[in-house]
C-alpha cells in the first residue's frame, strides 16, 4: 500500500505507464545497455485530493550538470515570463525599498533576467548546474542546489526574508513538498507573496494529456489540493489564476493566514473542480479508459501509415514524448527521427525507444509525408514556422486531445 506524501493515507492507484526511463534522459548508444527503467504509476488521493506518482526517481538522477531542459528555447514561454516578471514588479514589489525575489527551479534565467537587469535583489535556486550557469552568464545570481527547509534557513539568514518567491514548473517536480512549504513560510516576508504555476490536473483529465505524467511529474495538483497542502503550513491560497502555457496551467498566489484578502476565483475555482470530478475516484477511472483509447488509436494510425508506405518523423523531443513512445511501444521502425531545436539533445537518442534526434534545421531537407507534433503545447509557435512543410503537403499528427491528422 502507498501512502499519500501530503496526508500519509493510502492513496489508489488509477492508472499504470509500464516500464519507463528517465524522461530527459536522452543517451548515446553507448550508454542503452545499462539505462535505468522504473514502474510509471499515477494514483489518487480521496483525503487530500492529491494525485501523485507511486514510485519516484531518485533527484539526482534528474537533475544534474547534463540536464537537457533550457526553458529558453521557447519564444513563446520567453514572452511569457517577461508579462509574468512585469506582473509581479508592479503588483508586489513597486515602491518597496530594497525587495528581495527568490526563485526556485530558476534553469537559465528566462524569469530572473528581468528583475537581474531591473536591478532587484534576486537569488535563483537551480541545482542542475549546466542551466545554472547559462543563467549566471546572463548576470542573474544562482546556487546550484536543491531548495527544501534547511536552505531556506540559510538563504534568510544571508539575504533577509523574500517578498516575493517565485517557481514555474518546478514545485510539482518535488516529492518532499511538505519541507519545501515549511521553508517558504520561514523566509517569505509577512506580506510576501508565493507566486507559481504548474500543469493543472483539470486540463490533464479534460485533454487526455497523459504524456504530463513523467518521472520529474511527481505532483498533479489542482486548487483543492494546494489549499490542503500550504494550510498545513499556516499559509493560504489568496488567487488562482488559469494559464494558457504547457497545455494549460494554474498559477497559484500564496500568503501568510490572515495576510490578504482570499480572490473570488478560489472558491470559483473550486466549485469548478468539484463539477469536474477532480474529488471522485471514477474521474481518474474513466480517465484511465480515455488514456488506453488514445493510445490503440496513435499505434493504429501509425500502422496503418507505415502499410501505406508513408514517411513519419516526430517533431519536439519533449519529456513528455518520452511517456508517450515508450506507452505505446513506437520505435525507430514507425519514427525514423525526431526534429529538435535544443543542442545538448541533437545527435542523442530518445530515452527507451531509442529513436534518433536530429537537428530541427535538417526537417527541411527532405520534408517527411507526416510529422507526430510531440511539442504540441508550442502547437503556435511550431506552425508558424514550419508554414512551408504544411504548404507543401506534409502533415502534422497530432494526438492531444484527441489522435487526428491536421489539415
Ligand atoms: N522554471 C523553469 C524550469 C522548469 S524545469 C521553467 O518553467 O521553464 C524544473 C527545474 O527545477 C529544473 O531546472 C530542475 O533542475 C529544478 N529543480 C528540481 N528540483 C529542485 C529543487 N528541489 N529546488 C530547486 N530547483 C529544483
Ligand atoms: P516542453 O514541451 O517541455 O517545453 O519542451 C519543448 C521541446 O520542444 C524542447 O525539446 C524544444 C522543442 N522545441 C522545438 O523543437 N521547436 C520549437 O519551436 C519549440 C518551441 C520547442
Ligand atoms: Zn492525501
Amino acid at each position: 500500500m502507498t501512502k499519500c506524501l501530503i496526508c500519509k493515507t493510502s492513496i489508489e492507484p488509477f492508472l499504470s505507464l509500464r516500464k519507463m526511463p528517465i524522461a530527459n534522459g536522452f543517451l548515446h548508444p553507448d550508454q542503452f545497455t545499462g539505462e535505468y527503467f522504473y514502474d510509471l504509476a499515477i494514483g489518487f488521493c480521496s483525503t487530500c485530493y492529491m494525485v501523485q506518482l507511486i514510485n519516484h526517481v531518485d533527484r539526482e538522477k534528474m537533475f544534474h550538470d547534463q540536464y537537457a531542459f533550457f526553458s529558453s528555447t521557447s519564444a513563446h514561454m520567453a514572452a511569457h515570463f517577461k508579462a509574468f516578471a512585469d506582473e509581479m514588479k508592479t503588483r508586489y514589489l513597486k515602491g518597496k525599498a530594497d525587495p528581495f525575489v527568490a526563485e526556485i527551479g530558476s534553469n537559465d534565467g528566462i524569469f530572473l533576467q528581468h528583475m537581474s537587469h531591473g536591478g532587484i535583489r534576486h537569488l535563483g535556486i537551480e541545482p542542475s548546474g549546466n542551466v545554472a550557469q547559462v543563467a549566471r552568464e546572463k548576470g542573474v545570481h544562482t546556487i546550484s542546489e536543491f531548495f527544501d527547509e534547511q536552505l531556506a534557513k540559510k538563504i534568510r539568514a544571508k539575504h533577509g526574508p523574500a517578498d516575493l518567491f517565485i517557481g514555474a514548473n518546478v514545485m510539482c517536480h518535488i516529492p518532499y513538498l511538505h519541507s519545501v512549504m515549511a521553508g517558504i513560510a520561514h523566509l517569505l516576508a509577512e506580506d510576501g507573496r508565493l507566486v507559481f504555476e504548474d500543469p493543472y490536473l483539470g486540463d490533464i483529465i479534460e485533454k487526455t494529456s497523459y504524456d504530463q505524467i513523467y518521472d520529474e511529474h511527481a505532483f498533479y495538483f489542482s486548487v483543492s489540493s494546494m489549499e490542503y497542502l500550504v494550510e498545513q503550513h499556516g499559509l493560504r491560497v489568496v488567487d488562482a489564476q488559469p494559464q494558457s502555457v504547457h497545455g494549460g496551467s494554474m498559477r497559484y498566489t500564496i500568503a501568510h493566514k490572515g495576510a490578504v484578502r482570499v480572490s473570488d476565483r478560489v472558491k470559483n475555482q473550486k466549485k469548478k473542480e468539484k463539477d469536474l470530478g477532480l474529488n471522485r475516484k471514477e474521474t481518474y477511472n474513466r480517465f484511465r479508459r480515455h488514456v488506453e483509447a488514445s493510445r490503440e488509436r496513435l499505434t493504429d494510425l501509425l500502422g496503418q501509415l507505415k502499410q501505406k508506405g508513408a514517411s513519419v518523423v516526430g517533431y519536439g523531443a519533449t519529456s513528455k514524448s518520452t511517456t508517450v513512445l515508450n506507452y505505446c511501444r513506437i520505435g525507430p521502425d514507425l519514427l525514423s527521427c525526431i526534429y529538435d531545436t535544443t543542442p545538448i539533445k541533437i545527435g542523442t537518442y530518445t530515452p527507451g525507444m531509442h529513436i534518433p534526434v536530429r537537428d530541427y534545421k535538417e526537417f527541411s531537407d527532405k520534408y517527411p509525408d507526416y510529422a507526430v507534433l510531440f511539442a504540441w503545447n508550442h502547437k503556435e509557435e511550431i506552425l508558424k514556422k514550419e508554414k512551408q512543410f504544411s504548404r507543401q503537403g506534409g502533415k502534422f499528427i497530432v494526438y492531444i486531445s484527441r489522435v487526428r491528422v491536421e489539415n
